[in-house]
């Protein structure tokens, strides 16, 4: 049996673009998109969408009205449809058991429990959110404890897209995988599944597994991301620490390939709403199941993380002095990778709240963000009252605004404009010495100091070492990075 109607619950940065994308490919199914949030939905059925993505405006204008639509009547959206795929946020559960660590399923179970009251014929469930392992039991539970004679098959679809790229990585995902029960209408809801995907996806690249295989696979694909990136992350510090240069480190070992080139771009730190939320759910897992060394092992990515934006602003602080207050920095990127305009667990974040604590003044611009974004991002970090944020953070419309008068320039996010900046007319508007901080590795760090600018990077010898390579200097820079390490280490406990 071929699928007819498609509903999405959830109409976020997975359910908007995914949705788009099947609509775009399959003319003769229906798409609806539901969600309990009217000015989102309001945003998808207008021109600005609600969110920012590459490319997706054109799919959604080429779909929307024909065979896409939004709307936030959830119940009718379930009636019509022959299969319905959730796709609510799932973040960490911040109250009760578990808080700080699992995933917060509280909306997945509403969808279910709304799925069950408005059915009136069977349904194929499609879990699309990212979930803890065994979810599809409890989904199963729930439904069929209200299913008053109507069947319903769950399978597991997790999605893959990273922001900034979802419609390229849509239209041509390394894989699509979808777990199901291994019972004969489980397999036919595969198949099903596996159909729509068919329509553009070479068959080869879609997996099929049992649904705890797909469920886990998820959560291992991310955790192994993020791992590298920490991986990566860690050894900067030893970098800065030797005199070698982290991005010539990545790009050996990465020749080799068993171990790849992608992925291994030292930052500041990773963010984004799901790595670190994955890892600590996996975290959560291993807890549960009694094997504390697998969670110890992979908490450690998170910590890196922590540590790693840590160290950039320690860095930050002692290179101007062990004095920034009152002294004027810009921020230049708030999101949390370049090409979204997502700003969730941004590395930004911590490093702004930690600059603010220091009493810097901070000008912030980011090509993407909402000025509001970026407020109420610090004001929920610091807790800080609006007028004495506002006091202290200043959006400012372009780059050049932001580097005016300032003592220091960060680069949070690496949007590919920052590169290319007139850094000679930037030093003339900063104080001397000019501080640059590249927390991304992407600005042009010779040319900037021909300029006269003293040019801080991830992973890259000090300017200090630069000069001297002396031993002394480097001694500097390991007992700097120890004491970091006992920093962090008091942080956590
Ligand atoms: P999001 O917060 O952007 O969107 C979720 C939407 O669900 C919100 O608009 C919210 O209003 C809606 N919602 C919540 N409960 C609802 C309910 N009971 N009924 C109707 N609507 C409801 O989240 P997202 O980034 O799209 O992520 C969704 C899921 O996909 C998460 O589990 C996430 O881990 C996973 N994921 C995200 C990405 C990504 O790049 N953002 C990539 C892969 C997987
Ligand atoms: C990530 C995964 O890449 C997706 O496959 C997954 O579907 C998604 O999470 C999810 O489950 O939400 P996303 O977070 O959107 O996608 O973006 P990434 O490109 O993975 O970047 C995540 C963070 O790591 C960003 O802050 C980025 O700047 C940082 N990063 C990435 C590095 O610091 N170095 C790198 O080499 C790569």
């Amino acid at each position: 049996m071929r699928t007819k109607s498609i509903c999405c619950i959830g109409a976020g940065y997975v359910g908007g673009p995914t949705m788009a994308m099947i609509a775009a490919r399959c003319p003769d199914i229906t798409v609806t998109v539901v969600d309990l949030n009217a000015e989102r939905i309001a945003a998808w059925n207008s021109d600005r969408l609600p969110i920012y993505e590459p490319g997706l405006d054109e799919v959604v204008r080429s779909t929307r009205d024909r065979n896409l639509f939004f709307s936030t009547d959830v119940d009718e959206g379930i009636r019509r449809a022959g299969m319905i795929f959730v796709s609510v946020n799932t973040p960490t559960k911040t109250y009760g058991i578990g808080a700080g660590s699992a995933a917060d399923l509280k909306n997945v179970e509403l969808c279910a429990r709304r799925i069950a009251a408005a059915a009136q014929e069977d349904k194929i469930v499609v879990e699309k959110s990212t979930l803890p392992v065994r979810t599809a039991e409890s989904l199963k539970r729930v439904l069929h404890a209200n299913a008053s004679g109507r069947k319903f098959e769950i399978l597991s679809n997790p999605e893959f897209l990273a922001e900034g790229t979802a419609v390229a990585d849509l239209e041509r995902p390394d894989r699509v995988l979808i777990g199901g029960e291994t019972t004969a209408s489980g397999a036919r809801a595969v198949e099903q599944l596996v159909d729509i995907y068919a329509r553009w996806v070479p068959r080869e690249r879609i997996l099929t597994t049992n649904v705890w295989s797909s469920e886990l696979s998820k959560l291992v694909s991310n955790a192994l991301l993020a791992q590298r990136i920490s991986s990566v992350n860690a050894l900067s510090a030893l970098c800065e620490a030797t005199g070698a240069d982290v991005d010539e480190v990545a790009a050996a070992a990465g020749r080799d390939s068993r171990i790849g080139p992608k992925f291994l771009k030292a930052s500041v730190g990773f963010g984004g709403s799901c790595f670190q939320k994955d890892i600590l759910n996996l975290v959560y897992l291993c807890r549960h199941y009694d094997l504390d060394e697998v969670a110890d092992y992979w908490e450690q990515v998170v910590e890196i993380n922590a540590w790693q934006k840590q160290r950039f602003v320690r860095r930050m602080i002692r290179t101007m002095f062990d004095n920034i207050a009152g002294k004027r920095i810009a921020v230049l990127g708030f999101a949390f990778k370049k090409d979204t305009d997502d700003t969730r667990e941004s590395a930004a974040i911590d490093v702004c709240s930690a600059l603010i604590a220091e009493q810097a003044e901070l000008a912030i611009y980011d090509p993407k963000v909402e000025p509001a974004t970026i407020l109420n991002e610090l004001q929920r970090a610091t807790g800080l009252e609006r007028k004495d944020l506002e006091d202290r953070v200043h959006c400012e419309p372009g780059p050049y605004q932001a580097t005016a008068a300032a003592h220091a320039v960060a680069v949070i996010t690496e949007w590919d404009e920052f590169t290319a900046l007139d850094f000679e007319r930037i030093y003339r508007g900063m104080h001397e010495p000019a501080f640059a901080f590249d927390g991304r590795n992407v600005l042009p760090h010779a040319a900037m100091r021909e300029i006269g600018f003293e040019v801080h990077a991830i992973g890259k010898p000090a300017p200090a070492e630069r000069a001297s390579d002396s031993s002394a200097s480097r001694a500097v820079a390991v007992r700097d990075g120890r004491e970091q390490l006992r920093a962090a280490d008091a942080l956590r406990q």
